[in-house]
């Protein structure tokens, strides 16, 4: 991929911090991948879904029930679905509390919102477009936030990749933008290695169905843009599972612990 995270270059995955570095954040907040670049870590990952009135929000969640306050602010409302609340609803939640009152207050970032603090921390971002099914048109909605923020062109395409467990959203995602870094989520079929090579540079398999036998067939695949397909393994948060990765060959590792991965793997 054009992306920078084509680590297996250094021979040491990369990490990427897994909603922001989430075991010591609320996930997907300015807090988590503020801690993230705290930790040093350059690479996070978040996920997008969209409001009720068109706005995109960053939460992994389709229920705003586990991760806010939501039941208490609104409680005639279950089962609190993103897409039923509208931006400034999701604006008056508390996602910090539920973690640790030490972060009461912490808020559903807007992806604008988002993309500006990942600037600012000099940040690479993993953005999962999350149940594209849900919300039709989403990935020309993102990209163009994206390009709007500046994301879609020069260095900052070397510092992006967006992800979704649908393979026809990226599709359509390399169908708007080439140019984009993509990545399918899950463990396709030889088959289907066939046809996602056309429009994904990255296949991201959930750890528990990895083999080093199957990394070795991805990367034997060339991705659109003419390099062999990368492989990113989820969620790895201890040091043997995070040795055992890196020995099956992966290019990356995404981890809700990242120092933990880091001091296992030796990784920078
Ligand atoms: O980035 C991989 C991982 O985030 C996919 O699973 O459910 O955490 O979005 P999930
Ligand atoms: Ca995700």
């Amino acid at each position: 991929p054009g992306s920078d995270a084509r680590a297996g270059e250094h021979g040491v995955p990369t990490v990427i911090a897994h909603r922001g570095a989430s075991a010591y954040a609320p996930e997907n907040t300015l807090a988590s991948i503020d801690k993230a670049a705290e930790l040093g870590f350059s690479w996070v990952e978040n996920d997008v879904q969209r409001t009720r009135d068109g706005e995109l929000v960053v939460l992994h969640d389709d229920s705003l029930q586990r991760t806010t306050n939501v039941e208490d602010v609104f409680p005639g409302r279950a089962p609190w679905k993103v897409r039923d609340f509208t931006a400034a609803e999701i604006a008056r939640l508390d996602a910090g509390s539920w973690y640790s009152p030490a972060y009461a207050g912490a808020r559903v970032p807007t992806l604008k919102q988002y993309m500006r603090r990942v600037e600012r921390n000099h940040e690479k971002l993993l953005l999962e477009i999350k149940n594209p099914e849900l919300y039709p048109g989403i990935e020309q909605q993102t990209l163009k936030l994206l390009g709007n923020e500046g994301w879609l062109s020069g260095g900052h395409l070397r510092r992006l990749i967006v992800q979704s467990f649908s393979a026809d959203s990226m599709r359509t995602v390399h169908e708007l933008k080439p140019a984009v870094t993509t990545a399918y989520l899950g463990k396709p079929s030889v088959a289907q290695l066939h046809q996602f090579a056309g429009f994904t540079d990255l296949i991201n398999p959930s750890y528990g169905s990895l083999s080093r036998g199957y990394v070795s067939t991805v990367h034997a695949f060339d991705g659109p843009h003419g390099r062999p397909l990368g492989v990113f393994a989820w969620t790895v948060d201890d040091a043997a599972t995070a040795r055992r990765a890196a020995g099956y060959g992966v290019d990356g590792v995404i981890s809700n612990k990242p120092d933990v991965v880091r001091a296992a793997l030796g990784s920078d």
